[in-house]
């Protein structure tokens, strides 16, 4: 029987996450990947999860997690029999890309992806709503951004300044970046083939040739990276009323 969706431009889309997990954090330098390190009472991944597996748009949630992880050993939200692990690779995009290849057998080519980084705790409830929104009909797909507030040098190979960039063309690309299954994978497949450096989804996506759309997201969307960022995060938690367990500096 025909799938009463099918050419229904309304019919609402299939959302899925992928967090990449299996990073090990060497510029934060502490004594476990940062995103099991804990602000208030829960892990820092435990609190990117939330995010998602509280969103009822989000159909299911792929965690890539490094190969010594124990997965029952986590603090891992409830998530209802919607959460799935994968085992991660050397590279960010090879642990993005062992995620699209377990959706693969789960999802279909036209269903939306978002590639978020387990280590942005922060991402604002409404940031993700505008995202899915802004979204849903787009050709391409995108990525949440922030326009820079400073001007940005080009340098040329002697640390001298080149050019100056015209700053209200300069965005910094934060995450979730959310493209379809089927363009994502072979755009990440190719250009990791091809030697082509992919620091996130929209690289790969632009490196096969199509445009990402960039959408205004919130500064409070920091990735973890150095000590000194953790008590940012903490107080942007705070803020959006999400630190259970109280600010602990
Ligand atoms: N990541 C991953 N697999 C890798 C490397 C990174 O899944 N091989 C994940 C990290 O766990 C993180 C996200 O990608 O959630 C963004 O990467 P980054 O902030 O660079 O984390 P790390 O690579 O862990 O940190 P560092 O670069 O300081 O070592
Ligand atoms: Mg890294």
């Amino acid at each position: 029987m025909a799938d009463p969706d099918t050419n229904n431009p309304s019919a609402e889309p299939a959302y899925w996450t992928l967090i990449p997990a299996a990073g090990v954090g060497r510029r934060m330098g502490s004594d476990r990947p940062k995103q099991f390190l804990t602000l208030g009472s829960r892990t820092i991944l435990s609190h990117t999860l939330s995010i998602f597996l509280e969103h009822p748009r989000i159909r299911g949630v792929v965690l890539v997690l490094g190969p010594d992880v124990d997965p029952d050993a986590l603090d891992l939200p409830t998530a209802g029999g919607r959460l799935f692990r994968v085992a991660g690779g050397a590279e960010r995009a090879d642990s993005v890309q062992n995620g699209l290849d377990f959706l693969q057998e789960r999802a279909a080519p036209d269903d939306w992806v978002l590639v978020h980084d387990a280590a942005r705790p922060c991402l604002p409830r409404a940031d993700l709503d505008h995202l899915l929104n802004a979204l849903r009909d787009d050709p391409v797909g995108g990525l949440l951004a922030t326009p820079s507030t400073d001007t940005v040098k080009w340098s040329d190979q002697d640390g001298r300044v080149e050019r100056t960039l015209e700053r209200a063309r300069v965005w910094r690309a934060l995450t979730p970046q959310m493209f379809r299954l089927g363009m994502l994978r072979e755009a990440n497949r190719a250009a990791r083939e091809a030697g082509h450096p992919v620091t996130d989804e929209a690289s790969a996506i632009e490196w096969h040739g199509a445009r990402p759309r960039l959408i205004e997201g919130s500064m409070m969307n920091i990735k973890i990276t150095r000590a000194e960022d953790l008590e940012l995060a903490q107080l942007y938690l705070m803020q959006q009323g999400r630190l259970d367990g109280g600010f602990r500096p």
